[in-house]
């Protein structure tokens, strides 16, 4: 049997085909996505990444090929020669963008069989995560998977014209890399040459892109790959890719502005939208206290409100102790929801916010009929029911939820993901509504209990604001940074700064974060000394790349926009990896496995 495919290439796409090319003879190569047998007439469904089109064997035409069609079978592949023909207007399927013509089949190649595939390569049928991983060269396949790859390519590729259009060079850093641990963990790689020393994959680019810098390139981006040894969430991979720019010269406006424009070209290309600039900017402050997020979803109401002054002296003694021990007293309005929740639903929800810290969720119901059930308003006076009510803008109808800590930051943060969670089940949301933002003036610096100093919210590089630069030792937990995000519909799509340029600043900064000297010269020796040397002011940006493709899709899983992406536990289904190495390769990398313990 022939199976190469001389003579048989390729002179069109399969669903690119349209009642203009009637008449045209074709070469078309794909899979066999379905067969049916019409009686004397088999219609073939071939696919490749375009689409589909139907191809058409008739039994009283020619016998011979309509044998060989006979015979195949789902994801088979083919090569098939035709006339493009138009169909009858009985047989017009609307649904398919090939849909008012078929190929008359003159001649048919099978370039290779398959066996029944572990799943049909449909977009209509459910397939288990696992078996799709597994598998994934098969689920890449279906028609909304190559829809997600190709996207993928386009913005990557309008984010090569833009920037070059910019200014912007494209510079690759290196994958093996020193180790610096901050942040997340890193991902090690032993050198076989240097025994027991390692080289880290990087987390990404930063320290290089600002090393370019001081190399004097001026505008730098890159798609970076890169390698954070974290738990994976749905917008979260341990391989994943950055959009990675820094430019020199600059300050916070200017990093924005390019991105922006950026922003609205990949908005108005791939989805036809306008994204009207500039885009609205909020600091991080602000933020958390009306959403309790730094990644606020904007595209729905529900604001927490601050109610700690009128609990300040209430007659509920809960409220009033927590105000009176330096806390806070919050709430959120569900505007029409009293009808909504049952007693158990708001209890399971109490039980659901201790997740997020809160001590517990206090509730007030205004029926339509005007009557109150709260968990706590009746120890309250009127006067203060109704000044609750009036900061929460509630009306007969809502439901008003609650959260009092001693915490402020626990208080808004478990408020802000009710308020999430309450628009997903209430559906408020959608995902083709794109709202964009900046959120600005980041603390530098947040506590962490865990190591018992400060650490830097962003990055070590990032500099403080002029005017906190003062009470960088006094009061760290003031400063605030030079750092922007950029959010959409609440996933931060991505994050920069202005970074500190002076060796004296740098210097001090470290110190904040709890290095000493010696500590700081040893891991970050080679960027203390390269400031030394003439550093122009500088800043810039990493998009997640993966998560712009996600949203722009209206996906909810970056997974889906990665070709080959890991499952929860950090493994690769398809190839198996991680794997065991051969002993003979621990020997050349001086490695030893110490078995787990039980
Ligand atoms: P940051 O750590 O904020 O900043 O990362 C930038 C963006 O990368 C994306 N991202 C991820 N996407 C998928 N999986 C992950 N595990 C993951 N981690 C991060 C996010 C995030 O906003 N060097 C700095 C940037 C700079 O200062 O210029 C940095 O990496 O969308």
């Amino acid at each position: 049997m022939n199976t190469s495919i001389h003579g048989m290439k390729r002179t069109d796409w399969c669903g690119e085909l349209r009642a203009a090319d009637e008449g045209r003879e074709v070469v078309l190569n794909g899979w066999c996505d379905r067969a049916r047998d019409n009686g004397g007439v088999l219609f073939l469904l071939l696919r490749d990444r375009t689409g589909i089109v139907q191809c058409t064997f008739d039994k009283s035409v020619n016998k011979d090929l309509f044998d060989i069609a006979f015979g195949v079978r789902m994801e088979y592949v083919l090569a098939i020669r035709g006339v493009v023909t138009k169909r009858e207007a009985r047989a017009v399927n609307p649904k398919m963008p090939t849909g008012e013509i078929e190929i008359t089949v003159t001649d048919i190649r099978i370039l290779s069989k398959s066996e029944t595939t572990p799943f049909e390569i449909s977009d209509d049928k459910e397939v288990n995560d696992q078996l799709r991983l597994k598998y994934r060269y098969l689920d890449l396949r279906r028609p909304s998977m190559q829809r997600n790859l190709k996207l993928r390519h386009r913005i990557t590729k309008i984010a090569r014209d833009y920037f070059d259009e910019q200014g912007f060079l494209e510079i690759e850093t290196p994958i093996l890399q020193k180790s610096t641990p901050e942040g997340a963990r890193d991902y090690l790689v032993p050198s076989r040459v240097h025994p027991g020393t390692f080289y880290a994959l990087p987390q990404s680019p930063q320290q290089y892109k600002q090393l370019l810098m001081l190399s004097g390139v001026d505008r730098y981006m890159q798609i970076a790959r890169c390698f954070r040894d974290e738990d994976l969430r749905a917008d979260r991979q341990p391989e994943f890719t950055q959009i990675d720019l820094e430019m020199s010269f600059v300050e916070e406006d200017d990093v924005i502005a390019v991105n922006e424009g950026f922003l609205q070209r990949v908005f108005k290309e791939v989805l036809d939208v306008d994204i009207p600039l500039p885009l609205p900017r909020m600091p991080w402050t602000e933020a958390m206290n009306r959403f309790g997020s730094d990644k606020p979803d904007v595209r729905f109401g529900m604001e927490i409100k601050d109610i700690s002054d009128i609990c300040a002296d209430c007659s509920f003694a809960v409220f009033q102790n927590v105000v009176a021990n330096g806390g806070t007293v919050r709430l959120i309005n569900a505007e029409g929801c009293a009808d909504k929740f049952t007693r158990k639903e708001i209890d399971k929800l109490g039980e659901w916010i201790k997740t997020y810290r809160a001590k517990g969720l206090a509730w007030m119901k205004l029926a339509a009929d005007g009557k109150m059930t709260s968990s706590f308003a009746k120890k309250m006076t009127e006067e203060e029911v109704a000044a609750i009510k009036e900061r929460a803008g509630a009306k007969d109808g809502d439901l008003v939820f609650v959260v009092a800590d001693a915490d402020w930051q626990t208080a808004v943060v478990a408020l802000g993901a009710l308020r999430c969670e309450l628009a997903k089940r209430l559906d408020l949301v959608r995902a083709d509504d794109f709202k964009l933002l900046w959120i600005t003036e980041f603390p530098q610096f947040e506590y962490s209990e865990e190591e018992d100093r400060y650490v830097a919210m962003h990055h070590p590089f990032t500099a403080p604001m002029d005017e906190d630069l003062d009470i960088l030792e006094s009061d760290p937990s003031k400063v605030r940074a030079k750092a922007y995000d950029i959010v959409l519909n609440g996933c931060e799509l991505g994050g920069g700064s202005i970074r500190i340029h002076s060796t004296d600043v740098q210097a001090r900064m470290f110190r904040a974060l709890g290095f000493t000297d010696e500590d700081a010269q040893e891991r970050f020796g080679h960027l203390l000394d390269a400031f030394k040397y003439g550093a122009p002011p500088h800043g810039g940006l990493a998009y997640g790349l993966d998560r712009l493709c996600m949203l722009l899709e209206g996906l909810d899983s970056i997974r889906d926009v990665i070709a080959f992406p890991k499952v929860q536990n950090a493994s690769e289904l398809m190839t198996a990896c991680p794997s065991a190495v051969e002993q003979k390769q621990l020997d050349e990398l001086h490695l030893a496995i110490v078995p787990e313990k039980e």
